[in-house]
């Protein structure tokens, strides 16, 4: 039996637009995801946006129930600031209150530790069209925020968390086209991920200010970067890429100050992002009690093969380009690679370079497409593929703990099948079926075998 820790935390992870539907309903404002799909519906699969989700604003005392059954001791949710706050700053919505307090509510008398998040991609459209990340006074009405859900709810949640993934809206939204304001400019991009940074830090500033008993964090998509070859060349590109996509977030929030490697490229470059007199103080004070990370893929890089066109926009990707190890381990299911080993070197690096901070898998998962061709004659998927794919991180993450990795816990993407972004239901990722057409759950093999694991703390 591979055991793990006591009181390890085995869940399951969601956030507020992927999930609760009602999108424009119960007085909440459009988010930008909103918007977007408004204006551009074929840029989401299938024209499908999040105005119903996984319908959980009206089935979170069933879905509960559902996690309960799945044997989750925590699980991860977001806020949405434009339910709470629809106008951004000022009037706090009563029936959001009321919502987001039930269901912290239940998931205790549940058992269920709520973790919750203040931030996942979903910027109220009212922030956005005054400038969103970049501008300060949108920053300032984020820590307002913050502090509204730290003191209507802080009596009862003591793990909350900044943002989800803050360099995915720097890159979806400033650097490659993926998400709204689909803007293409590594300057204003840089600018953003400052902002997102001092965001992040003065609403920990504001959390440890009320002397409430939690803890604080934030949640990255760390992505180790693996050099194709020990060239000198082919290891820079890899530094690089670690830097930019990694590092940039991982080392202010747990060491309180960018690497001094990353602002002299920028600077190089001409890249530096605005900065205001006094950010750098208020980072120092941005440093988390606990982290979470997010794991799907690995990154394999090699040197770049030609120099940029001179006219060409400056870019991450003038300093390495991707590499497709032959014989790698593929999900054909969503075309990403899986290597189930760098869980292990995600924890040692931690362990050796992070100064062994308490840090948990807050997301992890295997997405597929066409998912229904697993079904069987009972009804169920049979997803022995996502099994095996969470028993491999899993096996890898026992190792590291073994040898002295601080991991507290293991949440799944997701709990239920849920809208993605620009993906919407494409990929499937939930331990429990989401039927499109009736809303109806069912819950997967996968389902099954993580309640058993959760309830013995491990596995054979
Ligand atoms: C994670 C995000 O990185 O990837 C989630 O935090 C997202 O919000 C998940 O849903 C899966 O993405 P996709 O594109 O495979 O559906």
């Amino acid at each position: 039996m591979k055991i793990f820790p006591q009181g390890f935390w085995w869940g399951s992870a969601t956030s507020a637009a992927q999930s609760e539907g009602s999108s424009l309903k119960g007085g909440k404002s459009a988010s930008i995801w909103d918007h977007w799909h408004a204006i551009q519906p074929e840029r989401f699969h299938n024209g499908v946006g999040c105005a119903d989700a996984s319908t959980f604003y009206e089935n979170w005392r069933d879905d509960i129930a559902l996690m309960k059954e799945l044997g989750h001791n925590s699980f991860r949710t977001s806020i949405a600031w434009s339910r709470l706050i629809p106008s951004g700053d000022g009037e706090i919505n009563q029936e959001a209150v009321d919502f987001y307090s039930n269901v912290i509510d239940e998931l205790i008398e549940q058992g269920i530790e709520p973790f919750i998040n203040l931030y996942h991609f979903d910027m109220p459209l009212c922030m956005q069209e005054k400038g969103g990340w970049e501008s300060r006074e949108v920053v300032d009405a984020y820590a307002n925020y913050a502090k509204t859900c730290f003191v209507l709810f802080g009596d009862r949640v003591v793990k909350w968390f900044t943002h989800n993934e803050p360099i995915v809206p720097v890159e979806g939204g400033y650097l490659y086209d993926f998400h709204y304001p689909n803007i293409v400019d590594f300057k204003r991009a840089a600018t953003v991920a400052h902002n997102t940074l001092v965001a992040h830090s003065k609403a920990v500033i504001a959390y440890r200010s009320l002397g409430l008993k939690g803890e604080i964090g934030i949640i990255l998509n760390l992505t180790p970067s693996y050099p194709r070859s020990q060239n000198q060349a082919d290891l820079l590109a890899a530094e690089r890429a670690d830097l930019l996509f990694n590092r940039s977030f991982l080392d202010p929030v747990t060491k309180g100050e960018y690497p001094s490697e990353l602002v002299t490229l920028l600077s190089e470059y001409g890249q530096l992002p605005g900065c205001h007199d006094g950010d750098l103080e208020i980072i120092k004070a941005g440093v988390v009690d606990l982290l979470g990370v997010n794991f799907y893929f690995p990154r394999r890089v090699q040197a770049p093969r030609y120099a940029p066109h001179p006219d060409a926009l400056f870019m991450p990707e003038w300093f390495f380009e991707p590499y497709e190890m032959p014989g790698r381990k593929m999900n054909p299911h969503r075309g990403w690679e899986i290597y189930e080993e760098a869980m292990y070197d995600i924890a040692i690096n931690l362990k050796d370079n992070y100064n062994n901070i308490p840090w948990f898998v807050s997301e992890n998962g295997m997405g597929v497409e066409g998912e229904e061709k697993f079904r069987a004659e009972s009804f169920q998927i049979q997803d022995d593929y996502r099994i095996e794919f969470v028993k491999e991180h899993l096996s890898w993450l026992h190792k590291a703990i073994d040898e002295g990795a601080n991991c507290k816990g293991y949440h799944l993407w997701t709990f239920i099948d849920c809208w993605s972004w620009c993906n919407a239901y494409k990929n499937r990722y939930g331990w429990i079926e989401l039927d499109l057409e009736t809303q109806a759950r069912r819950m997967k093999k996968s389902g099954q075998w993580f309640a058993q694991v959760s309830n013995d703390n491990g596995f054979e």
